[in-house]
């Protein structure tokens, strides 16, 4: 019985995440890691532009990770999780 529970839970907190892409991290802790690392060089102009470069998820995880480099930024596997949901939530919107 216990086991079962679990198990609702999980398939629970699943569907509820599934917004957009159904991809891990929390985009509100993302939000902040952005506005506190990822303005010094650019908006978040750059993510709307007609010509983005970004063009699906993996593009984007390499893109923060060039970014991040750039400026000695580094992050872990959490905060790029939480990032990649804001930008995506926000801005790509990759499924
Ligand atoms: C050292 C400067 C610098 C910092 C800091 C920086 N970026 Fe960038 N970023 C750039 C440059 C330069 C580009 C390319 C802009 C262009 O092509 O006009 C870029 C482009 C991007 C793009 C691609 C936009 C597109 O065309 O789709 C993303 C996504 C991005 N940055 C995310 C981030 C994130 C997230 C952070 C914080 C972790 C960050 N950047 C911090 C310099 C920076």
């Amino acid at each position: 019985m216990k086991k079962n529970r679990a198990l609702v839970f999980i398939l629970m907190s699943f569907s509820v995440s599934a917004h957009g892409a159904a991809l891990p991290g929390d985009a509100a802790v993302g939000k902040k890691l952005h506005d506190a690392n990822c303005t010094a060089c650019h908006t978040d102009s750059v993510y709307q532009r007609k010509d983005r470069q970004v063009a699906n998820l993996d593009m984007l995880k390499n893109q923060m990770k060039a970014c991040g480099h750039a400026m000695n930024i580094t992050l872990g596997k959490k905060q790029m999780d939480d990032l990649v949901k804001y930008l995506n939530d926000t801005y790509y919107k990759f499924k």
